[in-house]
């Protein structure tokens, strides 16, 4: 990939980075000109019109309060961001929360993510989404929903007592928080802890002009149910109360106290608060309100006297203390000097400071109680999640911002100092992590230019010469301290520090800007005035000893875990606000740099909370004390860019493997570094000059992926199938041998068990020969099958076995009368009758008379003459006989034996001999009395007549073409056929009137009949072959 020159590329061009969103760059790594605030703030202001509320510095997480409701907090985006990497999905909180969880889980090492800006910037919110987002991606059973619910349900609890309206916001935080979230090894939240910081207490006995007091008061009264107030001795009415009026603002219509009220009350019984306790709780909450109430009027000697019985009588019930007790205890002051007790009357200003004490310690101790309350009810439960050894945890830090107002007092000094404190873990971590990074990569590291603010911590905290304990020391030195001589002190002692400065230590110029009763810090985000005015009695927060005992006397639970009795016996001093503060400070510190850190960094867009208004001075100054442009610097002093390799080329939409040739790349050698698992990339033109120069290669680049990829997977298939086929093909191979070889197999045992029932074949049946027999029988009958005889006349059988000669003879009969049965059954009448007139001819003539066999052949003719060769005249003649059978014949003479045609007829009766129309002879068959024929050749016969008969003209000798035909049917018609007489040698017959006639027959060459000497016929017969 060789890149143009960087010439006419559009620098700011997005990326395929920023694809998702292309509105500024969502990393301001990519700023190309970092340095420059006005490009920081454009891009933000880019974004934010477009609604991209998040954008990134490296990891760490900028938002700006959009102050309306985003599509960005849903389910579906929750699940977009679960697991997937960080640079992969536009900037999100849920990116920073999944991030975290991710390392958490994969690393097991506890994380914690610092969520700072200033107030009303949405650290609570982010907060809130952050939980929200992990109770609904952790995995879940019964017991973590209880969990997951508790965790959520202490927020509206501790946002009632700890949360109010402020001039910036409705909603603010009056603590610092830090949440602990115990994951089990499952990853699923098991179990909490909270820690609070300050609570701004000055809040319940005074409000700014705008601003209310903590929620709870309000939701009380206007939620409360009537029983509930009655009890509580309270009016609906929050102008009835002096603790909430001083704002003159009880009322606000973005606030639903009613609605508010009905949220508490439900998570409180969720933390488990039961019955009993919560009615503790609001005992308190209503005293304080009873207390804002209580009213002094000095008597003669200006001593302060209660003038409101009704309130103590309420406070006597709900403190559960003794009203006479709490009435002195709140008008005079103990003091122990020497072990004596000493009593004095207290005047009007001093009472009302002790009673507005004794609420602030009464409301902020039970809040610290609510706290821990909070956490047993959160606490990590080793019972109820057995044997799920070791957690890890995920710290949420909610803490106060940067704070500069008009006047800033001493909790802003503490807010200010605490996120001092916050910056220069910040750096530490983020340098550290940094240095940890160029280490694990091999790099070599190169220092980085920053602001290190270690010396405006040491200003605030550091021991003897630090602010805080010269505070200290104020408070607890004898005599008038006042916050005048605090100042006087600090300015003797820290005259010449850089970052401070008071009215008296400034020059000329600068001095008209700080009052007399002020010193200014220079912190890290810019100078802040503080007036020292308050300084001493915050941070004594002294509550009189009498109002102490009091308190410890109180029968109500909760007071009475708050205000603990070891405290009076304590010789020692309670430690100084501020101290308390620093140390607490300290711990969180150590909590903080045991955790692997992620940053949220919120600012607000506008002072009005209203949505889509971009001030640019306001924003400028966040920018500022959040110390953003500080960050970017780090974060860009070395390398812009770093991202594994292989995000790295996916972000680009490359895919090949590492290890990556940047010089492929035309990356100059001062333009990156290659460390062992990630690219460094010093500018971010180079970034985008890459991305450019991909952007016009994509089309080639694209269309040789795709070729390569569809040859890939062509050849994929191609193999695939290949493997397939070769599958195929030796599988039926396989099959096929198999079948061969068994087919072998049983050939052989075959072959062997035929050899061997051929050996055995004349044993009786035996297993040896069994097979050989059946084989043998069923042969022979499959062969029979073949060729069975076609016809009766086919006398061919095949040859049975001898185990079957007997059933052979029978099938060969059945087969025979099969066969008989078939043909009879088939046979005409026609049929019928000709072969009954050859049978007879067959009884008649055969082996008789030597031409016989030439006749059987020769079909039976019905007759050889039909009707139309018959003269008329004898048909008339014969009109009632029907004529069965005529044949032209040829008579002789009885005489002169000459040879004359004749025609012979065979009616019903007679046979007829005709001569042309005469006929001639006829011979009733009654009066025939036998017929004879030689045995020879020839065609002669004679039809013997009865001789008493005189018409009869006597015997006829005649001759027939067709003998046997014209004697069978004779015989047959006049029943003549038992006296048919075949003579050998010669036949007499009677010619008229008593003579006979001789024929001899003889045998010849050839047939002759002529008249012999003898006067005998003489016929020589033709000898035939078949004789
Ligand atoms: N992401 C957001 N989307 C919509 N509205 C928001 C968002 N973040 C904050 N807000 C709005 O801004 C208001 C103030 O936010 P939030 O209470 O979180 O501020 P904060 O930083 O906690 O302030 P403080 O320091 O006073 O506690 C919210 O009540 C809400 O109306
Ligand atoms: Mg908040």
């Amino acid at each position: 990939l060789a890149l143009p020159g960087t010439n006419g590329i559009r620098l700011t061009m997005e990326s395929a980075l920023t694809a998702r969103d292309r509105v500024g760059v969502q990393d301001f790594v990519l700023l190309e000109n970092f340095t420059s605030e006005a490009a920081f703030i454009e891009n933000l202001r880019k974004r934010f019109k477009e609604n991209l509320i998040y954008t990134y510095i490296g990891s760490v997480l900028v938002s700006v309060n959009p102050y309306k409701e985003l599509e960005i907090y849903t389910k579906q985006n929750m699940e977009r961001y679960r697991g997937v990497s960080f640079y992969e999905v536009s900037p999100h909180l849920y990116a920073i929360a999944d991030n975290s969880y991710r390392s958490l889980r994969t690393e097991r090492k506890d994380q914690c993510i610092l969520i700072s800006g200033e107030s009303g910037a949405g650290k609570t919110e982010a907060t809130k989404k952050i939980l929200q987002y992990y109770a609904v991606t952790c995995p879940a059973s019964q017991q973590v929903e209880t969990v997951k619910d508790r965790l959520l349900q202490s927020n509206p609890v501790l946002e009632a007592f700890g949360n109010a309206k402020t001039l910036r916001n409705d909603n603010s935080s009056r603590f610092g928080k830090y949440m602990d979230v115990q994951f089990d090894y499952r990853g699923a939240p098991v179990g909490g802890h909270i820690l609070n910081y300050l609570l701004e207490k000055s809040r319940v006995v005074h409000q700014n002009h705008g601003e209310r007091n903590f929620h709870i008061f309000y939701q009380l009264l206007e939620g409360g149910e009537e029983d509930l107030l009655r009890r509580l001795g309270l009016e609906k009415n929050p102008q009835q109360y002096h603790y909430l009026v001083k704002g003159h603002c009880a009322r606000v219509s973005s606030i639903n106290d009613k609605n508010d009220w009905k949220i508490v009350r439900r998570a409180l019984s969720i933390i488990s608060f039961n019955d009993n306790e919560v009615e503790d709780l609001l005992s308190i909450v209503a005293s304080v309100l009873h207390l804002g109430n209580v009213q002094f009027a000095a008597d003669e000697q200006g001593n302060a006297q209660v003038t409101t019985e009704n309130q103590i009588k309420y406070l006597g019930r709900l403190l559960a203390v003794e009203g006479s007790v709490l009435r002195d205890a709140l008008i005079h002051k103990k003091i122990i000097a020497k072990g004596e007790e000493l009593i004095s009357p207290l005047n009007l200003e001093q009472a009302a400071y002790a009673r507005d004490a004794l609420a602030k310690a009464i409301y902020g101790r039970t809040f610290s109680w609510l706290v821990n309350k909070v956490n047993k009810s959160l606490a990590y439960k080793e019972g109820e999640f057995p044997g799920w050894r070791s957690t890890t945890v995920l710290g949420l830090l909610d803490i106060y911002g940067f704070e500069v107002f008009q006047h800033n007092s001493f909790e802003q000094f503490c807010i200010n100092y605490c996120n001092e404190k916050l910056q220069q873990l910040f750096i530490e971590l983020t340098l550290k992590s940094e240095q940890e990074e160029y280490e694990s990569e091999g790099i070599a590291w190169e220092p980085v230019q920053y602001f290190n603010n270690k010396i405006i911590c040491d200003l605030v905290e550091e021991k003897f010469k630090g602010i805080i304990s010269i505070l200290d020391e104020e408070c607890l030195r004898p005599g008038d301290a006042t916050d005048t001589t605090f100042l006087e002190k600090l300015e003797e002692t820290v005259k010449n520090h850089p970052h401070f400065l008071t009215h008296k230590l400034a020059d000329q110029k600068t001095r008209k800007s700080l009052g007399r009763e002020e010193f200014r810090l220079s912190h890290y985000a810019g100078d802040v005035t503080y007036s020292v005015a308050g300084f001493l009695d915050k941070n004594n927060d002294l509550l009189f000893r009498n109002l102490k005992e009091t308190m410890c006397n109180s029968e109500n639970p909760i007071i009475n875990q708050c205000f603990d009795r070891t405290e009076l016996t304590d010789k020692k001093r309670p430690e100084t606000a501020a101290t308390q503060f620093k140390n607490s400070l300290s711990k969180l510190m150590e909590i903080l740099m045991s955790k692997e850190p992620s940053y949220i960094r919120c600012m607000k867009p506008n002072d009005a909370k209203q949505a889509d208004r971009f001030d640019e001075v306001l924003i400028r100054h966040q920018v500022k004390y959040l110390g953003l442009m500080e960050n970017l610097r780090v974060r860009r002093a070395g390398f812009a860019y770093r991202r594994k390799y292989e995000v790295f080329l996916q972000s680009l939409g490359l895919v090949t493997s590492p290890p990556l040739h940047c010089p492929h790349l035309g990356y100059k050698q001062e333009e990156y570094k290659m460390g062992r698992t990630k690219i460094f990339i010093r500018f971010p033109k180079t970034l985008f000059a890459t991305e450019d120069a991909l952007e016009v290669r994509k089309q080639s680049l694209a269309t040789k992926m795709q070729a390569t990829w569809r040859g890939f997977y062509r050849r994929k298939k191609f193999l695939h199938m290949k493997h397939s086929a070769i599958a195929i093909q030796s599988w039926w191979r396989g099959t096929l041998g198999r079948r061969k070889a068994a087919k072998k197999k049983w050939a052989v045992e075959t072959i062997r068990r035929f050899i061997k029932g051929f050996i055995y074949r004349n044993h009786p049946r035996c297993p040896e020969n069994e097979y050989f027999l059946d084989y043998i029988r069923f042969s022979f009958l499959m062969n029979l099958k073949r060729n069975l005889p076609k016809n009766v006349l086919d006398k061919s059988w095949p040859t049975p076995p001898p185990s079957l000669c007997e059933a052979s003879q029978l099938l060969r009969q059945l087969c025979m009368q099969n066969m008989v049965w078939t043909y009879c059954k088939r046979i005409s009448p026609e049929w019928k009758q000709q072969l009954e007139q050859k049978v007879i001819a067959s009884e008649i003539f055969k082996g008789k008379k030597d031409n016989y066999p030439q006749s059987v052949p020769r079909l039976f003719i019905n007759t050889r003459l039909g009707n139309e060769e018959i003269n008329a005249k004898v048909l008339q003649a014969l009109e009632n006989e029907a004529i069965k059978y005529a044949v032209p014949v040829i008579k002789y003479d009885r005489k002169g034996y000459k040879a004359r045609a004749r025609q012979l007829l065979l009616t019903q009766n007679a046979v007829v001999i005709v001569e042309e129309s005469k006929i001639k002879q006829r011979i009733d068959y009654a009066n025939l009395t036998g017929i004879s024929v030689s045995s020879l050749s020839d065609n002669l016969f004679v039809l013997h007549v009865h001789c008493e008969d005189n018409k009869q003209k006597g015997d006829v000798v005649l001759q027939s073409d067709h003998v046997i035909e014209t004697l069978t049917k004779t015989a047959i018609q006049a029943d003549k056929v038992n006296n048919v007489n075949i003579n050998q040698g010669s036949i007499k017959f009677t010619v008229g009137q008593g003579k006979e006639g001789i024929i001899d027959f003889i045998s010849g060459s050839e047939l002759l009949i002529a008249k012999a000497k003898n006067g005998h016929l003489t016929v020589v017969a033709p000898r035939l072959n078949s004789r």
